[in-house]
């Protein structure tokens, strides 16, 4: 059985169709799986209602002393080494609790990874 015209059409069109959607799928933006897209949910669940979803210590701005503003001079020139302990242990006599036992080493390292991403 030879094919028609029209079956011919039909599988050129169906052909196009299906590279047409490959290239979508190319061109889709990649999977949230990297360390900033992982912390940024760390960060939402965990620290947002204090440091606030601008990361400025927005979040619940009465504490004494305040939520530190994460994109402040000071916290973008301390090294990650610095900020991990902080987010680890905490800051005694602050409302910054530790970390260290409600996160793994994993979402830790992700929470500061997003963190350095709002400073830029
Ligand atoms: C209960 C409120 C609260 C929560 C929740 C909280 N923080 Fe804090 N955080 C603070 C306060 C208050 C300070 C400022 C401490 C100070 O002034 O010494 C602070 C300070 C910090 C600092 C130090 C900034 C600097 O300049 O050294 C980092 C880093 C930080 N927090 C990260 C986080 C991360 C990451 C989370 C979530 C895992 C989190 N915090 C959750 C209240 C909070």
């Amino acid at each position: 059985m030879t094919a028609t015209n029209r079956q011919k059409a039909r599988l050129g069109f169906v052909l196009m169709l299906v590279m047409a959607a490959g290239c979508a799928a190319l061109t889709a933006a990649p999977p949230g799986d990297t360390p900033a897209d992982r912390g940024k949910v760390v960060f939402e669940q965990r620290c947002l209602p204090c440091h606030g979803a601008q990361v400025k210590g927005d979040g619940y701005p009465f504490l004494k002393p305040p939520p530190a503003d994460l994109t402040a001079f000071a916290a973008r020139n301390r090294t990650d080494a610095e900020l991990l302990v902080t987010i680890r242990h905490g800051h005694p006599d602050t409302a910054m609790g530790s970390w260290r036992f409600a996160l793994t080493e994993r979402e830790t390292g992700d929470v500061l990874a997003y963190v350095r991403t709002l400073q830029k």
